[in-house]
């Protein structure tokens, strides 16, 4: 009898990443982390005002890495056009960054737990996963362990240790929140020439510390919260180990990369602007890196809409800035009730944050879903097992969320 030739056989014992998906729609979402308001208006009319015509034809990527570029703040020159990849959701880049470096038998280096695409993405290359644990109580980045896997053996086994081929830095980490100062990424990077470091930037707007401007200099980029570049972050965990790094990195002026070509930034409009449907992420890196990354995709994997999306939303970032404050107050509302409600919970970055209800984390999300809200049981995952992960929302979508959760929380049954 006739059959198809086996798939590869990375692919044949690979579980498909799947994520409950459906069934979203008129409920309150706060279980992808997404923007719970949706894109600012001039986005939907862009989109409305796309001629028909336009659907016939094939994407047109035309400006819209300037347009990235302009709104990183960066001083003219400092990022140069081929050091921005674009691609289909960050997600996308992901995929790509995989297929182009992870071969048979390399290593990927990630932390535990984090986002939870990495690892399929590792797979499918059959590549070895070493995923190192945050640290309890407070869920803090194991910067000592992570040297030590990406430096290799003092002695002995030295000869026929190879470094990882990958390290994957969710920044601030999803679903832990954990934040790495900057210059701790610099410092990894630096430590490990051989590894591409790649650091997903995704949630950084809301309450996080990206590389980019730090690598840009004065001028950069500054966080919503006001904080200059590198003052903030130089307070967190591990900052201390680079101070040399972060020097060399400030004084970067032509090439931000040229010191650490090895570094890889991933930033997406999905959480931020509200466009997680229409999938648009960037990757910024030295412009080899940019361009391996970019080969593995296909010429038009990006559409039209989504160009037309990212082009106005980029174009108004006072929209990305007042919705990023408001679920920073928001934020601030829940955890008030929490820690007098006496909740476990732990917030760092990003806009989500972790719930140990009283009750059984299942009953508790099972009936906040029937009341309409919908949170993410982290069931299974290593060191969070029985906590629910709350996406942030405004100030009236939380007062929504501690009203049912409060019922929801009490009441067996
Ligand atoms: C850490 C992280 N990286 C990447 C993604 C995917 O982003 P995108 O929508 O740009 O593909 C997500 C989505 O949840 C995420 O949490």
């Amino acid at each position: 009898m006739a059959a198809p030739p086996p798939p590869r056989p990375e692919v044949e014992s690979l579980q498909a990443y799947s994520a409950p998906l459906e069934g979203r729609r008129g409920l309150l979402r706060l279980d992808f982390n997404e923007n719970t308001v949706g894109p600012s208006p001039k986005v939907v009319e862009a989109i409305r005002a796309i001629p028909a015509d336009q659907y016939a034809i094939y994407p047109e990527y035309d400006g819209l890495r300037e347009a990235v570029l302009a709104s990183l703040a960066a001083t003219p020159g400092t990022i140069a056009i081929e050091q921005v990849g674009l691609f289909n959701g960050v997600d996308a880049a992901i995929h790509a960054v995989f297929q182009a470096y992870g071969a048979l038998g390399d290593r990927l280096l990630t932390t535990s737990p984090t986002f939870g695409y990495y690892t399929p993405c590792a797979r499918m290359q059959g590549m070895a996963i070493e995923a190192i644990p945050y640290r309890l109580p407070d869920f803090a980045f194991p910067f000592e362990e992570m040297l030590a896997a990406l430096s290799g053996p003092l002695s002995g086994a030295a000869e026929s240790w190879c470094p990882p081929r990958l390290l994957l830095l969710c920044n601030p980490n999803n679903p832990t929140g954990t934040r790495l100062a900057p210059e701790t990424v610099l410092a990894l990077a630096a430590a490990a020439p051989h590894t591409l470091v790649v650091v997903d930037e995704l949630y950084e707007a809301f309450t996080g510390d990206s590389v980019l401007p730090l690598l840009l200099g004065p001028g950069g980029q500054q966080d919503p919260e006001g904080q200059k570049p590198g003052i903030a972050a130089a307070t967190a965990a591990g900052a201390d180990a680079a101070p040399e790094t972060a020097a060399l990195a400030a004084t970067a002026g032509v090439d931000p990369f040229a010191a650490c070509p090895n570094l890889l930034v991933l930033r997406s409009l999905s959480k931020t602007a509200g466009i997680a449907g229409l999938r648009i992420g960037f990757a910024i890196g030295a412009a080899a890196v940019v361009d391996r990354v970019s080969r593995v995709t296909g010429p038009y994997d990006i559409n039209s809409f989504a160009v037309t999306a990212a082009f106005a939303a980029l174009a108004d970032q006072a929209y990305v800035d007042a919705y990023v404050a408001e679920v920073l107050e928001a934020r601030q509302w829940l955890v008030e009730r929490l820690e007098a409600a006496g909740v476990r919970h732990h917030v760092d970055g990003g806009n989500y944050l972790l719930i140990w209800p009283k009750r059984p984390a299942a009953e508790v999300d099972q009936a906040l879903r029937e009341a309409g809200i919908l949170v993410r049981s982290m069931a299974g995952k290593p060191l969070i097992d029985g906590s629910l992960r709350v996406s942030l929302g405004t100030l009236e979508q939380m007062g929504r969320f501690w009203a049912a959760f409060e019922i929801c929380d009490a009441n067996p049954g």
